[in-house]
């Protein structure tokens, strides 16, 4: 019944209102284009911090585990290197204390995005629906070490009155702010008055996270949380004038991967794509996946009732149900184990007739340290807990393994292997 498929993005005077999203205007259809997504320069990936990350956006408290042995494992000791300037002390981006030589490399990307004339290298984040970006308002120390969006230096700006926006992610993690329109430019091809979150503050992860200056929400325009109403994503913006009302992602796990809009380069893919059908009730690219197995093993049902998972690119890790976690990991303790194992790759189901292949050399994530027990390094996964939430989250350890298709018909997802 399974088919066992290996599959190893006005103005210049007045003010605009937020109401309702805007009309494009008719314009010449808008031929197929490309951004590279590159690997953050100098990023020392934290697998710990990434996993607070990913619950503070998607409001999940922390899982409390026991049954772990501290007292022989050493965590390496990295450097602050960041501008804690802002006075939101409680965000925990800033206490990591272990991070580590990557094993894979690449754990955040950044993708360079023009915002009326200036390059701005931002993240681009399928789990969420806001566009926003440090700019030159905000209070320098918000700012050292950005590269910031000057407003008053665009010719296409335009403010917006009675405007707001606020994204929290969970309880720590935060931006907040006006809006405003501006003409924003990814890869050559243009919208012309995209709404853009300028926040006045954010919370500490953005300040020190200096490779990024901002997100670019390519979730469904529906989880926009700009007011007094949600605004189009430039996705959502840009679709119609398209070939093809696609995005396509290609993480390659050398770390450089790319983005393209509006065609599925089949050059890039081998293989046939596996089409499976988004439920976008939520606003995320949410499909089925009640099944997995671990290596050669079988497939295994997922018990619980958390049997979908959403495509997030602005996530590192996959999380997902303990029963999953176990399987995969054993009864060891799978925050912490030795590099040197191998891990078996991990099945997941895509929809109810396909399944994709994460090999293990994706899935063991970095070094955080030593056992002084045994001097063996110790490594982190990239499967984690999804800690209570009604879905699991399959961000880069997940789409690197694969060329994900992002298409509003339908809406679906498909999927191939990478060429
Ligand atoms: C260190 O190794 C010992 C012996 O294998 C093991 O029992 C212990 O759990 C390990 N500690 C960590 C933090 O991995
Ligand atoms: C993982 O899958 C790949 C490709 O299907 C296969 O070549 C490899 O042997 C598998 N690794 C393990 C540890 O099973
Ligand atoms: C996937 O299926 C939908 C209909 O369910 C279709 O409109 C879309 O073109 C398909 N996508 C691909 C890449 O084949």
């Amino acid at each position: 019944m399974r088919l066992l498929l290996s599959l190893v993005l006005f103005i210049f005077l007045s003010y605009d209102s937020l109401a309702a999203p805007t009309a494009l205007r008719p314009q010449r259809r808008t031929r197929s284009f490309r951004v590279e997504r590159a690997k953050r320069s100098e990023y020392i990936p934290n697998g710990p911090n990434a996993l607070a990350k990913a619950y503070r956006k998607f409001g999940l408290a922390p899982t409390t585990f026991i049954d772990v042995d501290l007292n022989d494992f050493e965590a390496y000791k990295v450097a602050k290197s960041a501008v804690s300037t802002s006075t939101d002390s409680s965000d925990d981006d800033q206490t990591g204390e272990v991070a580590a030589k990557s094993v894979n490399s690449d754990v955040e990307f950044i993708s360079t995005v023009t915002i009326g004339g200036q390059d701005i290298p931002m993240d681009f984040d399928t789990g969420s629906a806001d566009m926003w970006v440090l700019n030159s308002n905000m209070d320098s120390s918000y700012t050292t070490g950005h590269t910031v969006y000057n407003p008053s230096s665009s010719t296409t700006y335009k403010a917006v009155t009675d405007s707001s926006f606020e994204i929290s992610y969970g309880d720590n993690s935060w931006a907040k702010g006006t809006v405003c329109r501006d003409t924003v430019s990814i890869g050559g091809a243009s919208i012309t008055n995209q709404a853009i979150g300028l926040p006045s503050t954010v919370s500490t992860s953005f300040v020190s996270d200096t490779n990024s200056n901002g997100l670019l929400g390519l979730g469904f325009s529906s989880m926009n949380t700009f007011k007094p109403g949600p605004q189009k994503t430039f996705f959502d913006n840009i679709a119609s004038d398209l070939e093809e009302p696609v995005f396509t992602s290609l993480l390659r796990s050398d770390g450089v991967g790319e983005y393209e809009f509006g065609k599925i380069d089949s050059s890039k893919h081998t293989g046939s794509l596996v089409n499976v059908s988004v439920d976008s009730s939520n606003g995320y690219w949410q499909f089925d996946s009640a099944f997995f197995a671990v290596g050669d093993g079988s497939l295994q049902t997922l018990t619980g009732s958390v049997k979908t998972a959403i495509a997030d690119t602005g996530t590192s890790l996959m999380l997902v149900p303990t029963q999953m976690l176990e399987a995969y990991y054993g009864s060891r303790w799978w925050l912490r184990l030795p590099c040197k194992e191998d891990l078996p790759n991990l099945t997941v189901a895509l929809g109810d007739k396909y399944q994709a292949t994460i090999p293990g050399s994706l899935i063991n994530f970095e070094e955080i340290g030593t056992n002084t027990t045994t001097g063996e390094k110790v490594c982190y996964g990239g499967v984690q807990s999804s800690s209570g939430s009604s879905m699991m989250i399959f961000g880069d350890v997940f789409l690197k393994a694969l060329f994900v298709v992002f298409d509003q018909r339908g809406p679906s997802l498909a999927f191939a292997s990478p060429a």
